[in-house]
């Protein structure tokens, strides 16, 4: 028997605490897995015979509608998330970095909410401009800026553009329209210890920041509005950014003095934790809020400057938990240890997060209700490769059988986003579900899309 709970009783004894499957294990059976609040988007709820629904929509119905796999996004939560950003920040303080997620409708959601975007790409700003966003609250930003990604923003009218290396001031001064506002990247911490750093922005150490604003400020067409930094990701630690305010602070209030440049805005990035897992831990929002609007204010005060707008540019936070990611299975085996692989009609080409970033998502049957004993299974996709695993660990009934629908957590962000060909595979639709109706935002890729660039044919 697994000790899940130690109650204490008076006098200090303790004693195990059976959980009520363990004590009835055919309950366990006919119960549906337990949907984690805050790992599972805010609308998910499960139907009658393991029909588990999100925005009121059954996934087996969008499997059955959109085809397998299927990137679904739940509407009210990537809103509520706006909102809850909105609530501690201020609306205007907040621009949500589109490269975790980003479609037409997407961008719509989150300018109704009346966030700005960060958009890294003349793709992404002319989805912000297909979506009728308020360019002015669109920022241009990029550590290798394309011509074609500066034109497209002038050409769209970004409010701003964040300038990330030395080379491309002159490029910009001399492109730009006249009096564009600019935020200049700053790499303010201290190089990493033994290692090689490969973070991008300009650096403070070795003056290469100040020499930027330098420039800046002898290009009359060009105006300094403040800086802006990328600490990270997943990041939960308040103390991490608390740092960076003190050290942007301190080179804001240096390049005052030098330039008498009055900094209105310090962009503290995004790279908020969002829980994966139950046990993993989110950012605590309006905590981080308030802590980090105090600490510019001292910190700015120390330095006998006004404290300039706060501002966060969050993308993972924002929608990771509003996708869930539904597959078919398509074989089930065991490895010589004994492992059972439940392989998944996608994998890596839609699931590229837990190859590439570690994140560890949760899995369930749905689609009928699952009678046999849950067990533990690796969720792997189709690609024949040994990264290719969905989910390491996932529990599911001892019956999952070729044809069963499985749905995966937390596949809002940086999946549809990264989403490849690799293997020559469609990639999925990216469906939309709110008050009982599902809408393909991006529909299904068709093996003639894939194959129509191929010039051989
Ligand atoms: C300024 C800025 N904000 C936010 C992000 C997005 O990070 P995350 O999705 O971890 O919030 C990036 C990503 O590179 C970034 O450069």
């Amino acid at each position: 028997m697994r000790q899940d709970t130690l109650a204490s009783r008076p006098g200090g004894a303790s004693v195990a605490v059976m959980t009520l499957t363990e004590i009835l294990p055919t309950l366990r059976s006919s119960l549906p897995a337990h949907l984690e609040a805050g790992v599972w988007p805010v609308t998910a709820r499960w139907g009658d015979g393991g029909d588990l629904q999100v925005g009121g929509v059954s996934l087996a119905a969008v499997a059955a509608e959109h085809g397998t796999p299927a990137f679904v996004v739940d509407e009210a939560d990537v809103r509520g998330r706006c909102r809850d950003y909105a609530a501690a920040f201020g609306a205007a303080d907040v621009a949500y970095t589109g490269k975790a997620l980003l479609s037409i409708d997407v961008a719509r959601w989150v300018a109704a909410e009346g966030l700005g975007l960060y958009a890294g790409s003349a793709g992404e700003v002319r989805v912000a401009a297909l979506a009728g966003f308020d360019m002015s609250r669109v920022v241009l930003y990029g550590s290798a800026k394309t011509p074609e990604d500066l034109d497209t923003a002038y050409a769209a009218g970004v409010g701003t553009v964040v300038v990330e290396s030395l080379g491309e001031i002159a490029r910009i001064a001399a492109t730009a329209p006249a009096g564009q506002r600019v935020l200049v990247r700053v790499l303010a911490g201290p190089e990493p210890a033994g290692g090689h750093d490969r973070r991008f922005g300009l650096r403070v150490a070795g003056g290469e920041a100040a020499a930027a604003v330098a420039r800046i400020a002898a290009q009359p067409g060009l105006r300094l509005a403040g800086f802006d930094c990328s600490i990270g990701h997943q990041l939960n630690r308040f103390s991490l950014y608390e740092q960076e305010i003190r050290r942007l602070c301190a080179f804001a209030a240096e390049m005052r003095r030098a330039h008498g440049i009055e900094p209105e805005q310090i962009n503290l990035g995004g790279g908020h934790a969002v829980a994966y897992r139950p046990a993993e831990l989110g950012l605590a929002l309006e905590a981080f809020a308030t802590r980090m609007r105090g600490v510019l204010r001292l910190e700015a005060g120390r330095h006998g400057m006004p404290a300039p707008r706060l501002t966060v540019s969050p993308g993972r936070a924002v929608v990771a938990r509003a996708g869930v990611t539904v597959y078919r299975v398509l074989a089930v085996t065991r490895t010589p240890d004994g492992d059972r692989l439940v392989a998944v009609d996608g994998g890596m080409s839609d699931c590229p997060a837990t190859a590439l970033c570690g994140s560890r998502h949760s899995a369930v049957l749905v689609g009928r209700a699952g009678r046999a004993i849950a067990g533990p299974a690796v969720v792997v996709g189709r690609h024949n490769d040994a990264d290719d695993v969905v989910v390491p660990d996932a529990e599911l009934p001892a019956d999952v059988h070729p044809g069963d629908l499985l749905a995966v957590a937390g596949t809002g962000a940086y999946h549809h986003a990264r989403a490849t060909n690799f293997h020559l595979v469609a990639r999925p639709a990216l469906v939309a579900v709110a008050d009982g109706r599902a809408r393909a935002l991006v529909r299904r890729e068709s093996l003639d899309d894939v194959l129509a660039r191929d010039l051989g044919r």
